[in-house]
């Protein structure tokens, strides 16, 4: 189980030094099929949206489309997914994107802001994206 690294400060990211591999899956597989896409250190950042070796700048550089209002910079709730596997190997979520993710909806213990997100590459990663991903451009409205 993933969860907390007793290791690794809160923020605290530590970038890969070998490949490793994402596996995407959306939660509904009426989204289409898993993508599986091997990350490699040097080519680390990956983009400008998000943390640099972040799990959305991965996928934004491997078509895979998952939605980020704010740009990457910890400011809403739409990048949720949850990390089914490798969590351990991941930063610490901060307090503020804890913050932002008791926004989202259908919050698990595994779920994470994947522009925060940066697996240190010691183990491969799955990661889930969740069914309303997909066109969820706003922010679940609450009072
Ligand atoms: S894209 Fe807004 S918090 Fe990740």
């Amino acid at each position: 189980m993933g969860g907390t690294n007793p290791y690794i400060k809160a923020g605290e990211i530590v970038l890969p030094k070998t490949k490793y591999k994402i596996t995407f899956e959306p939660e509904d597989p009426a989204m289409g099929e898993p993508v599986t896409v091997e990350v490699d250190p040097e080519k680390i950042p990956y983009g400008e949206t998000g943390q640099p070796g972040s799990i959305l700048s991965i996928a934004l550089a491997n078509d895979v489309e998952i939605e980020h209002t704010c740009g990457g910079v910890c400011a809403c709730s739409t990048c949720h997914v949850i990390v089914k596997e490798g969590l351990e190997t991941c930063n610490e979520a901060t307090d503020d994107e804890e913050d932002q993710l008791e926004e989202a909806p259908g919050l698990t213990p595994q779920s994470r802001l994947c522009c925060q997100t940066v697996p240190d590459g010691t183990k491969n990663v799955r990661v889930i994206v969740p069914a309303w991903n997909k066109n969820f451009v706003k922010e679940t409205p609450h009072d």
